[in-house]
């Protein structure tokens, strides 16, 4: 099964940003992890990374036309794109929202996700940790489903 990694604005310069949030791994230490994990599980996985909503928005609809399950940190647009959010209520394949940090435990702007009701589900907080979990899931549900 082919899954899709998708991550949002300012997740390029992980291990810079805030590495007292966000850890002091890189994007493409993230992406090794992910297909790693993968290839334990049977899945081959595609890690992309924009800072651009309109290519997020594009990377979903590729993914829904090939009904290919997604992991998805939407990153700042976790919380007020609405764009985001009817392209994924589209979906018939899982697609986990992952976060690195714990949004609830932040600021009150990143209590509300706008994604979160129309995802399969979520988990945050497990740092990179989280990614893999959310493979898991996915592993579990597509062999559930076929
Ligand atoms: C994040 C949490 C968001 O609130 C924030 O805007 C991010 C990263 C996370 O992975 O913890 O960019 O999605």
């Amino acid at each position: 099964t082919r899954v899709l990694v998708l991550n949002g604005p300012n997740l390029g310069r992980l291990g810079l940003r805030e590495p007292e949030v966000y850890g002091s791994q890189t994007l493409a230490d993230l992406a090794e992890m992910c297909r790693e994990t993968g290839r334990g599980l049977g899945l081959s996985v595609d890690v992309r990374q924009t800072d651009d909503e309109s290519e997020m928005v594009r990377w979903i609809h590729e993914a829904i036309d090939g009904k290919t399950p997604v992991v998805l940190n939407p990153a700042a647009f976790t919380h007020y794109s609405y764009a985001l959010r009817d392209a994924i209520a589209q979906r018939t394949a899982p697609l986990i929202e992952v976060h690195i940090s714990n949004p609830h435990a932040r600021e009150e702007f990143r209590h509300t996700s706008v994604v979160a009701a129309v995802s399969t589900g979520t988990i945050a907080g497990f740092g990179l940790m989280s990614y893999r979990l959310a493979l898991h899931a996915i592993a579990e549900l597509t062999t559930a489903a076929s």
